[in-house]
């Protein structure tokens, strides 16, 4: 059985490699599961990987003011829109545990001059910030990477403020994996080893608190393969806005 630290270290060192590729992968990519093209507006002068499975971004409903935190952010592509959907007075922040990806996005923001966006590096089941901080928390393929993922969720919980939406693009599976995937640390950082079954995904967001889930899209795979989805819930409150 694969621990969690080596997991841990094997997503760090793959994605640090990933950190000054471009585009997207394709199809014989090992990244393929955690690849579809994401959030279809442009960015001009951005550089870097794209590795979403979804658009997380196009359902989070952001509004001029807000606060939105991205976990895992990568190269910080949605992160720098997200930043111009709340701008002027909004802030996004984007989360990484990957040096060479938060050095990359920081890049990222210089070149594409957007002023509201910050990257900090760390690890999602141990956010670096506040308590009721953020109004809206988004993810695109991630949270699979992560070995306690309850643990993600609970952090995403805390964080938000009362009312806060959560809306994440992740890899599930159709029922379990095979053990052989299950215990590769090759599988673990193509997206695919660290997918859990549909329906407990959806409970680990249940167990950290988050009401009113509902699955916005939705792929589909034979029994012991992955797919991506993108799942939305809210933190129990009222919204700021409505107070
Ligand atoms: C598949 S990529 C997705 C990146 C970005 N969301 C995108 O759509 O391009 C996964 C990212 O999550 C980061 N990551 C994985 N596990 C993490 C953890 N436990 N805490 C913080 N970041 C993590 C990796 O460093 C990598 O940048």
């Amino acid at each position: 059985m694969i621990s969690p630290d080596a997991i841990r270290m094997q997503v760090r060192e793959h994605y640090a490699g990933r950190a000054t590729g471009q585009g997207c992968c394709g199809a014989s990519d090992p990244d393929a599961a955690c690849c579809t093209p994401s959030a279809a507006e442009t960015l001009e002068h951005f550089e870097g990987p794209s590795l979403g499975c979804g658009s997380p971004l196009e359902h989070a409903q952001l509004r001029p003011g807000e606060i939105v935190v991205d976990l895992g952010s990568g190269a910080g592509r949605e992160v720098l829109l997200a930043a111009r959907q709340v701008s002027p007075t909004g802030r996004a922040v984007g989360i990484d545990m990957t040096p060479e990806m938060v050095w990359k996005a920081r890049d990222n923001a210089a070149r594409t001059a957007i002023p509201n966006a910050e990257f900090r590096l760390g690890e999602i089941e141990y956010i670096p910030l506040p308590d009721a901080s953020a109004d809206a928390v988004i993810s695109n393929c991630v949270i699979n990477l992560v070995p306690d993922k309850t643990a993600a969720f609970r952090e995403a919980y805390r964080i938000l403020k009362p009312g806060g939406r959560l809306v994440v693009s992740d890899i599930v599976s159709n029922g379990p994996l095979p053990d052989a995937v299950r215990n590769s640390a090759e599988a673990w950082s193509a997206c695919v080893a660290g997918a859990l079954d549909v329906a407990d995904y959806l409970s680990a967001i249940a167990r950290a608190g988050f009401v009113e889930t509902e699955t916005l899209s939705s792929g589909e795979a034979r029994k012991g393969q992955v797919y991506s989805v993108t799942v939305k819930a809210r933190k129990a409150g009222m919204e700021p806005a409505a107070l």
